[in-house]
């Protein structure tokens, strides 16, 4: 017989996991399997790197590394066209993403006989409550998660304190996982990490050693470390990708109308990329986005500075940041659904140990 699999490495959920789902359905089901059938289900063929995708040779291969394709995972969630503009034959495009879904989809389908899709989404707690609360439980896995707001109304500060929490066990509401930080403002501080980390009686040290940090210097740099980040997704256990600030390098190399529609490719493309891998590997995303201050350029219909449309367009949750009035350290967190439709708001504290809730009698009248 066949042997499906060279050797079990990294995935979801491993082939002898599948053959135990099959059995345990077979059980459900009240019968066992004539040989015949059984070979069937041993047929299914898992890939574990895309060299082993009958159709690869090493030059589509090599194409499709240099189009940032580089596992089994990432290649399941590539369009045909996508590989097309990349110098593959579009019968070949179709067969071996085909079997790359293929490949996959037998670890997804049989989780899904137990567990419902929905089930799959986890959620990262924020540290606060309040906030927590307004985002439905928390950030949640397979989507993309905007922070956006004016300079320092603390889309660092709650980048930072994701990355410690999404290192907690689950029943503290984290992922227990590690994180990518890619840093495009040199905004990164370890010894933030340490202080959040004490706080919550995690080992700092180890706290900061899981997360990854990468300076991306330029917006191609930015994204060429996002196409190469499901290699390192895989061997450190990530669950947390922070991209702090998507927009900066795009805002500053991109000036002028007629390279604004340029940019907006290039950063759809690069969200686009970022969506298919929080699908692919259940990662929650993070993305800051700075804007200006005029809430009417923010809210209304007007222009809308970097990145506006693409991001409001994606299917992602979006929350915008102030600074309320009072004491210092207090912001608004404000979920946008719609630009034009605000779904409420909540208080939260930056504080010398994190994110936190607002105590009720420190709450002061915002304006
Ligand atoms: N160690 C700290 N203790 C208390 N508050 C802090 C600390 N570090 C930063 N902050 C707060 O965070 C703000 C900066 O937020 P930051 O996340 O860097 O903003 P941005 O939205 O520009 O990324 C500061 O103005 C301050 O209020
Ligand atoms: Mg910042």
């Amino acid at each position: 017989m066949k042997t499906p699999l060279r050797g079990i490495g990294f995935t979801f959920i491993s082939y002898r996991s599948k053959n135990l789902l099959v059995k345990q359905k077979e059980k459900i089901m009240g019968r066992r399997k004539t040989e015949e059938e059984e070979d069937e289900s041993e047929r299914v063929e898992v890939f574990e790197s895309i060299e082993d995708i009958p159709g690869i040779g090493p030059s589509t291969a090599a194409k499709l590394k240099e189009l940032g394709y580089t596992t089994v995972e990432a290649l399941a969630t590539a369009t045909v066209n996508e590989l097309v503009s990349g110098g593959i034959p579009d019968k070949t495009a179709a067969k071996i993403i085909s079997l790359a879904r293929s490949s996959i989809e037998v670890k997804f389908v049989s989780a899904l006989d137990i567990l419902k899709q929905r089930e799959h989404i986890q959620k990262l707690t924020t540290g606060s409550k309040k906030l927590d609360a307004l985002l439905g439980g928390g950030l949640e896995t397979m989507t993309i998660t905007e922070f956006f707001g004016e300079y320092g109304t603390g889309k660092s500060q709650i980048s930072h304190q994701l990355a410690v929490n999404v290192q907690l066990p689950e029943e503290r509401g984290g992922l227990n996982g590690n994180v990518v930080y890619i840093d495009t403002e040199n905004s990164f501080r370890p010894e933030r990490i340490v202080a959040m980390a004490k706080y919550l009686k995690l080992d700092p040290i180890k706290t900061v050693e899981n997360i990854t940090v990468a300076e991306a210097f330029n917006s191609d740099h930015q994204i060429l470390i996002v196409e190469r980040l499901d290699e390192i997704i895989k061997s450190k256990k990530v669950k947390l990708v922070i991209v702090d600030s998507l927009t900066t390098h795009f805002r500053s190399e991109y000036l002028g109308r007629e390279s604004l529609v340029k940019r907006q490719q290039k950063l759809n493309a690069h969200l686009h990329r970022l969506e298919r891998l929080s699908k692919a590997f259940n990662l929650v995303i993070v993305v800051t986005n700075q804007v200006m201050a005029k809430p009417d350029e923010i809210f209304g219909m007007g222009a809308y500075p970097v990145g506006g449309h693409i991001l409001a367009h994606r299917s992602h949750t979006r929350i915008y940041l102030r600074k309320a009035r009072g004491e210092q350290g207090l912001r608004v967190a404000r979920l946008i659904v719609s630009l034009d439709r605000p779904e409420g708001e909540c208080l939260f504290k930056i504080t010398e140990n994190g994110i936190t809730d607002v105590e009720e009698e420190a709450y002061a009248e915002e304006g």
